[in-house]
């Protein structure tokens, strides 16, 4: 490791002595305990189809999650109230979880319905249950530190024509040991999708802009020259048929959900995708990484070709997003980044963040007011264009494989 370098240096006329270094110094305050308000993600719902308890570790606890054989699922806290054994361990009975140890009976509202052996049930005796949502098939659990209900303006939105259009979700799950805002910081990062996704041998973003409003925070991304007369480049719509190249419209809706419409022209095959990217804390420290794609049904297709299809979309989008994984594992977080001209707007955005670790109450204006930020690429687009014939040539004199082009 290298030594400190601080030293003294002499100011005006010699009498004001001030330690220096010549280096850039990392800051990172220990992380905050506290885990953000809003709907989080706990996969498909199919997962839990199977009538057996699920245990799901979240929010610094253990949760249990089930369906009932009526139907409803229900999320409690994962140990019994009577002598704590784990409710994951136990038997869906009716329309509640049996308890492994002594066979007391919780509902989906937490209540005990039933103890098989005691004349009375303790009137004491509710767990905690929590609010779920199905949204596109895919189960949600709702998290606030204050203890407060869903707020109306963080429903999710789903996808339109998903149930018809859309083929069913290839969904995947990444335990990153490492703090949320590593992730979310990732929505103003235009560079890296050249150096880590492009792999330094394909096309960066030309146009690239973020757009912080209210509790979402947008990012358009473009590759190739899109014609877009009559149209607005800050909003998501792009019509399919219209596209040459690539564009991503992708969004936050809360802390936790990210929604990503990616469509693309490449040579004639026209493509519509999206991603989901939830993200479900265990603690501060550690997240589990829902990754959910959807491919948009080519008609004239068989069932088989279309799931070949998906599948290869989804593989690619996956290991995408996978490179991205690996920086997180491996770099650390840092409160105080070093930014340069060609750089998004990282401080913007997590300020925008910020809203979900306060309370309700202390939500300040410029957490939440319109912020839009066109990042300009003209100059790094020449410079990656001469980085990737460099990288490519060089990968070619050894007779290595260039990696794919145009990867997200
Ligand atoms: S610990 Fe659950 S019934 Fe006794
Ligand atoms: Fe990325």
């Amino acid at each position: 490791m290298r030594a400190t370098n601080a030293g003294k240096q002499t100011l005006g006329d010699g009498q004001v002595n001030v330690n220096v270094s010549d280096f850039y110094q990392l800051r990172a305050e220990p992380v905050s305990k506290r885990l953000a308000r809003g709907w989080h993600c706990l996969g498909p719902v199919r997962n839990f189809d199977d009538g057996e308890p699920h245990l799901v570790e979240a929010f610094n606890t253990k949760l249990v999650v089930f369906r009932g054989e009526s139907g409803e699922i229900a999320a409690l806290d994962n140990f019994c109230p009577h002598l704590g054994a784990s409710l994951a361990e136990g038997r869906v009975r009716g329309d509640s979880v049996a308890c492994p140890f002594h066979d007391w009976r919780w509902g989906p509202d937490g209540r005990c319905t039933a103890i098989p052996y005691a004349k009375r049930i303790p009137p004491r005796a509710k767990t905690r249950s929590w609010t779920l949502t199905v949204v596109d098939q895919v189960l949600y659990i709702w998290h606030d530190p204050e203890g407060n209900p869903p707020s109306p303006e963080l429903a999710l939105p789903g996808i339109e024509g998903f149930e018809t259009d859309f083929t069913g979700w290839d969904h995947s799950v990444h335990r990153i040991k490492t703090n949320t805002r590593e992730l979310v910081d990732n929505m103003v990062d235009v560079a890296h999708f050249f150096y880590v996704h492009g792999e330094g041998v394909s096309a960066g973003a030309q146009y690239f802009a973020n757009v912080f409003e209210g509790h979402t925070a947008w990012q358009f991304m473009e590759m190739g020259e899109q014609e877009m007369s009559g149209y607005d480049k800050l909003k998501p719509g792009f019509p399919l048929e219209k596209i040459d190249g690539s564009r991503s419209e992708s969004a936050y809706f809360g802390p936790a959900y990210l929604k990503s419409r990616v469509i693309s022209n490449w040579g004639g095959l026209l493509s519509e995708r999206y991603i989901i990217l939830g993200q479900l804390p265990v603690n501060e420290n550690e997240f589990d990484l829902h990754m959910l794609i959807t491919v948009h049904k080519t008609p004239g297709l068989s069932e088989a070709e279309q799931k070949a299809r998906a599948d290869q979309e989804a593989q690619w989008m996956r290991d995408g997003t996978l490179q991205d994984v690996h920086i997180w594992k491996t770099k650390t977080r840092i409160d105080n980044p070093l930014l340069c001209d060609g750089d998004g707007p990282i401080y913007q955005l997590r300020r925008w963040y910020e809203q979900f670790f306060v309370d309700a109450a202390d939500i300040k204006p410029e957490m939440v007011e319109r912020f839009e930020c066109v990042t300009d690429t003209g100059y790094a687009m020449k410079v990656w264009e001469g980085q990737a014939a460099e990288r490519i040539a060089e990968l070619e004199a050894i007779g290595a494989v260039v990696p794919g082009a145009h990867r997200r």
